[in-house]
């Protein structure tokens, strides 16, 4: 289906999230759009979808012009989007997420029982069906919640599928999954592209657009700033002017994190831990932190790098061990006191477990602050979150409510809402849909940090920033940990096999 958007503007009060912007995708193609955080890349998608009404534009798709107001218009139209922060039902299980829309559909369609049958027998072939052709594995009366963020993305990819769409929205879907599930997923569009479907492919990471997309736009500010071909060009020079054309200038790698661990003392560390989780127990012997010391927490997801962190952070009680911070006991202790030991958390759902919905910025600099007296200082709070928007580079105001935000700007939020002074900060995917530009920007005060002694423990699905900012990466493999290695000793290559469980 070839879609061409003409003069499509949209405004959020005095915020320009889309202005003239017209971008044709033909038959066939896969269409990337990059831009910085905030450049109004999720409200286009949102527009075509239906989520988000616009001001005024046309949309044509094959030639016809569609008047698309809600979702349920889009998929009639052939138009599904994957959202950036899933939309899915968790408590589901993966049969009835995957028959979502459909009822709503059918009366749409004016059909009574054709496609919205609810014969689950009929329903689980389809499934199985629409998951062998891309290789996926969704067992479907698992709960959502039980899935990884891949295959919870595998699994709305196959629903939009099953309900006919022929263009199909993806809305920064490389973040968070695991490399294996990126090349399933790429494989994926390409077969999707190759059927005549269109793919719309949202992105801030230059190499998967290389891999992927046939052409694409850049957007800044709400506006397209260009549009290049990508087949047939040299990788450097298409990715120096796309650098060029989001932030229009070049951007400074920070140097890579050593440290002399000879020269610092060790700060945390754990004995004979073992935490269990709803799906494995994670067992490690002994690891020993040493202050300024970045450890990257390498695996599939869901091997247990997320109970070792939510057990440093003192919010899951392991069954036995010692965690041990700066030689105080903090085992077993209430959640209190490993604030007070200065220890972070920056959890990977900003939505569901970092950020407050309908509260705003200020909102939650007020709930940060430590208030003496039975009064909150307005005035003072508001003071500390315009300061925060400013150095953290947040678009948005004070009065801003976070799930208003960019996904970017949310997590940049997150970030804000740190302590100052930490001993040990835990991160999950730390970088997770944050721009190039930012991802470099937050790293940089990350380093400083521990350049005065704060200790990193973090995960990424990406092993390019493993590498980049470890000094030592934990391995998972298996629902254990199999090996602690020296980071300068590693390639990806080498990392990968290590998380497959083959490199020692
Ligand atoms: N519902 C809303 N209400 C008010 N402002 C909004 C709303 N949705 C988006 N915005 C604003 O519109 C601008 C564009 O946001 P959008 O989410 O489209 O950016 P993006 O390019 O997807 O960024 P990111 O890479 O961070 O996801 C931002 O300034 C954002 O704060
Ligand atoms: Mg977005």
């Amino acid at each position: 289906m070839k879609v061409e958007l003409s003069h499509i503007y949209k405004s959020f009060g005095n915020v320009k999230a889309n202005y003239d912007i017209s971008m044709t995708v033909e038959a066939g193609t896969v269409y990337g759009i990059l831009g910085e955080n905030g450049a109004g890349k999720s409200t286009l998608s949102k527009v075509l979808s239906g989520f988000i009404t616009k001001d005024s534009g046309k949309i044509v798709l094959d030639g016809m012009e569609v008047d698309i107001k809600t979702p349920a218009d889009a998929i009639c139209a052939g138009i599904g989007m994957l959202h950036q922060d899933p939309l899915d039902f968790p408590s589901l299980s993966v049969l009835d997420n995957f028959m979502a829309g459909r009822s709503a559909l059918g009366k749409k369609r004016g059909k009574k029982r054709a496609e919205t049958s609810s014969n689950r027998a009929d329903l689980i072939r389809e499934l199985r069906q629409l998951s062998a052709t891309f290789g996926f594995d969704l067992p479907p009366n698992d709960r959502l919640s039980n899935l990884t963020v891949g295959e919870r993305q595998q699994l709305e990819i196959l629903r939009l599928l099953s309900l006919g769409v022929k263009t199909l929205i993806l809305d920064e879907p490389t973040t968070g999954i695991s490399a294996s599930q990126k090349t399933a997923l790429f494989i994926a569009v390409k077969q999707l592209a190759a059927d005549g479907k269109s793919i719309i492919f949202v992105s801030h990471k230059l190499e998967d657009v290389e891999e992927l997309c046939d052409r694409l736009m850049v957007m800044r500010q709400g506006k397209v700033i260009g549009e290049a071909e990508v087949k047939g060009r040299e990788s450097n020079e298409l990715a120096a002017s796309l650098v060029d054309m989001m932030f229009g200038r070049e951007l400074a790698i920070p140097a890579k994190h050593e440290i002399n661990i000879q020269q610092t003392e060790p700060a945390l560390v754990i004995q004979d831990l073992q935490i269990d989780g709803d799906r494995l127990s994670l067992q490690l012997d002994k690891l020993t932190v040493n202050e300024g010391e970045v450890i990257g927490l390498a695996g599939l997801e869901g091997n247990g790098q997320q109970l070792l962190l939510l057990a440093c952070a003192g919010l899951l009680k392991p069954n036995a061990g010692k965690i041990r911070i700066s030689d105080v006991d903090m085992t077993n202790r209430a959640y209190s006191n490993f604030l007070k030991a200065g220890i972070g958390y920056l959890p990977a759902d900003r939505l569901q477990d970092g950020l407050i919905l309908g509260l705003s910025i200020h909102e939650h600099f007020m709930l940060r602050q430590s208030h003496s007296g039975f009064f909150i200082n307005w005035r003072d709070t508001r003071q500390f979150a315009h300061q925060a928007i400013e150095t953290f580079n947040i678009r948005g105001k004070p009065s801003t409510k976070v799930e208003r935000l960019s996904g970017g700007n949310q997590q940049r939020t997150q970030i804000a809402l740190l302590p100052d002074r930490l001993n040990l900060l835990l991160m999950e995917q730390p970088t997770r849909g944050l721009d190039i530009e930012s991802t470099l920007w937050i790293w940089k005060q990350m380093m400083a940090r521990c350049e005065k002694g704060m200790m990193i423990l973090f995960t990424s699905s990406d092993l390019d920033e493993i590498l980049q900012y470890s000094d030592r990466i934990l391995v998972f493999c298996g629902g254990k940990v199999s090996q602690l290695i020296d980071a300068k000793t590693l390639t990806v290559d080498k990392l990968g096999q290590a998380i497959g469980g083959k490199f020692a």
